[in-house]
């Protein structure tokens, strides 16, 4: 059995006033309900502030983006040795650090393999654009960014995958349950051909694009999704709340 992951990316929004108020409202809240791993994700600058404020808890912290060198002389740029003992997860790949930051998926590469040297779980995201969505492209998109991303990475159960389409992040046009269950079902599959089937039935793979507390049990119900990454609904404390505890209620049956 797979853990449910409900990971909240609050993306470059909150300052670090409004990110610990932000964490502190649902916080008691979200202790409480067990059975899903809960990870918040703010930006780097509240990390901190928030670790402090989870102690005890039974609530991650993920950061948002990472570099692959360990130090030097990369101005601006956050290495995975500043990350640990702050947080336990990192999205890496997510389509707006490709799309306005030039990401490939060589780097995207690295930086798994940077993550994982670490012990930092990465949230490892794909996705393919409308176009290519509508061109009948989504397997042979997602599989060769999977297998991009993965390549000269260990085995692994600590991998955690996003399979996050373009067209449905913060468009308010969801996915359905049935087509991201038919693509995550394909990315277990090409983890399964690269990895091992163990392996490929153990990590987890999240649906994201568009989630709130209104949709995401049509997505939580299918089998071969663990979880999701949630934006937008993330800084509404009432509706991810929503998500984490429908999330348990709909796994627990
Ligand atoms: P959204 O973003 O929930 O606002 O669509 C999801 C994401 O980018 O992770």
């Amino acid at each position: 059995m797979r853990r449910p992951l409900i990971a909240g990316n609050w993306k470059m929004n909150t300052n670090v006033a409004e990110a610990t108020n932000l964490a502190q409202v649902m916080l008691a809240e979200l202790d409480e309900i067990s059975g899903v791993e809960k990870v918040l994700c703010p930006p780097f600058v509240s990390l901190a502030s928030i670790k402090g404020l989870i102690k005890g808890m039974s609530i991650e912290l993920g950061a948002q983006n990472m570099y692959f060198e360990d130090k030097g002389a990369y101005t601006g740029e956050i290495s995975p040795l500043m990350l640990i003992g702050l947080c336990d997860l990192v999205i890496l790949g997510h389509s707006e650090r490709r799309q306005y930051f030039a990401e490939t998926d060589e780097i995207i590469n690295k930086k798994v393999k940077k993550a994982l040297e670490f012990g930092l779980k990465p949230i490892l995201c794909v996705g393919e654009s409308l176009e290519d969505n509508e061109a009948g492209r989504t397997g042979e998109i997602i599989t060769q960014q999977i297998r991009a991303a993965l390549t000269g990475v260990n085995s692994t159960s600590q991998l955690v995958i996003a399979y996050e389409p373009i067209w449905a992040i913060g468009t308010g046009r969801a996915a359905t349950g049935k087509q991201a269950n038919a693509t995550i079902g394909l990315i277990r599959n090409t983890v399964a051909s690269l990895w091992d089937i163990e392996t490929a039935q153990a990590i987890r793979i999240l649906y994201g694009g568009s989630v709130t507390g209104s949709n995401i049990a049509e997505f939580i119900a299918e089998p071969e999704i663990d979880g999701a990454l949630v934006g937008g609904a993330s800084l509404k404390a009432d509706d991810f709340l929503r998500i984490v505890s429908q999330t348990a209620a709909i796994k627990s049956t």
